[in-house]
């Protein structure tokens, strides 16, 4: 996508705009595809659950990871079949399990005891389970992204994880065992202490044929490592490998355009845009710092260079797009803001009764409106009342 063509969608369909681009998402799962050849591949839908993106995975022939109801339904809906669904996360309500007893899931991740008994008081069905293993230590990420650490809320430790294994075995559906260490991991040395640590489960539980080690390989991470040291533990053991990533093929398909409303100068400038927190909540959420330009308008002279803060337009200090930038941006200009391909429009929300915008996609190189933006009418959509 060209300068031009990102003004001329910027106009047409108004900032703030975010813009997936479908073709890279695509290359993104076939170099997953070469480095794993053995891999079945779990798209993490919280990434980003654009209908079109959901489309392409079940046509690829992966499937979804869903931790909520909604996700699963996005899921079914965009063709992704029962045996192809795995449901996650520490929740997993009965509604969430009503939906994938009809939808025919085909696994569930056990990450507590209780979740369990939930399951197991539904009745029988089809699913068959893994068990979450918490590998307790930290694989050096954002303490928001350190789904590993012994204290976070995911999973149980090995010899919890064994008993509970035992028990699910006992009525013959376990499948396997799952771990998800964290987001943003860019050190492959991660795995091989996952595998260390799931070996002696694997050893002891003939029945668990597969190995889950979800997602977490940051955008710019070499998969090489990461496959060298997955694809021999699994190849030896005659396991099924099956991968969540939802990150590395999404983050740097997306872009999001907002347009700077006011330049604030003084001991340091503060560009004000159209879009902050309620648009792309990493920054705030995880000091995300996303790569941000001018988009620029050929023959108009660029403003002054300055160094600053690239904000939002809502009252809280954290409700900004990039700290410390140095940009020639003024008034009018079109901002490009990177890697929003993950967690962007999945983050979204209402906030201040934000209004999400509209999301076009790029497929064959041609944009197409894939989502309309949201107007003052949808927020009150489902109010109640007052008479
Ligand atoms: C269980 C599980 N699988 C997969 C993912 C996707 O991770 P990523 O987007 O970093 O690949 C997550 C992210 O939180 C997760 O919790």
């Amino acid at each position: 996508m060209n300068d031009a063509q990102m003004h001329a969608l910027a106009e047409r369909h108004g900032t703030p705009l975010h813009l997936l681009d479908l073709d890279r998402i695509r290359a993104r799962f076939g170099a997953l595809r070469a480095a794993f050849p053995d891999a079945e591949f779990r798209y993490a839908v919280k990434a980003n659950p654009s209908t079109a993106l959901l489309a392409l995975v079940a046509a690829s022939g992966a499937g979804a990871e869903t931790i909520t109801e909604g996700e699963l339904a996005r899921a079914v809906r965009a063709g992704i079949p029962g045996e192809r669904l795995l449901i996650g996360g520490p929740g997993q309500g009965p509604e969430l399990r009503r939906r994938a007893r009809d939808a025919g899931a085909a696994l569930a991740s056990l990450d507590s005891e209780d979740q369990w008994r939930a399951w197991r008081g539904d009745g029988p069905g089809r699913t068959r389970f893994l068990i979450r293993v918490n590998p307790g230590f930290d694989p050096g990420t954002h303490p928001h992204l350190a789904t590993g650490a012994a204290d976070s809320k995911f999973g149980l430790p090995p010899g919890r994880a064994a008993a509970l294994a035992a028990e699910v075995a006992a009525d013959g559906v376990l499948d396997g065992f799952h771990v998800h260490a964290g987001s943003m991991l860019a050190d492959a040395s991660t795995h091989p202490r996952i595998l260390d640590l799931l070996a002696p489960l694997f050893d002891r539980f003939d029945g668990a044929r597969t190995v889950d080690l979800g997602g977490g390989f940051a955008p710019d991470a070499d998969l090489a490592p990461f496959a060298a040291a997955v694809l021999p533990f699994v190849r030896s053991r005659g396991l099924r490998l099956i991968l969540e990533p939802g990150r590395w093929p999404t983050a740097d398909a997306g872009r999001l355009l907002t347009r700077v409303l006011a330049r604030k100068e003084g001991a340091t400038v503060h560009w004000i845009c159209d879009a902050g927190m309620a648009q792309l909540a990493r920054p705030a959420l995880y000091g995300a710092e996303h790569p941000i330009r001018v988009v620029p308008v050929p023959g108009r002279p660029p403003a002054p260079v300055a160094r600053g803060e690239v904000q939002g337009p809502l009252c809280e200090n954290a409700d900004r797009l990039g700290r410390d930038r140095t940009l020639a941006a003024g008034v009018g200009d079109l901002l490009e803001v990177g890697q929003v391909g993950a967690y962007g429009t999945s983050m979204e929300s209402n906030y201040a009764s934000s209004l999400r915008p509209a999301e076009v996609t790029i497929e064959h190189g041609a944009p197409h409106l894939a989502r309309r933006a949201e107007t003052v009418d949808d927020l009150w959509r489902h109010d109640v009342g007052p008479d």
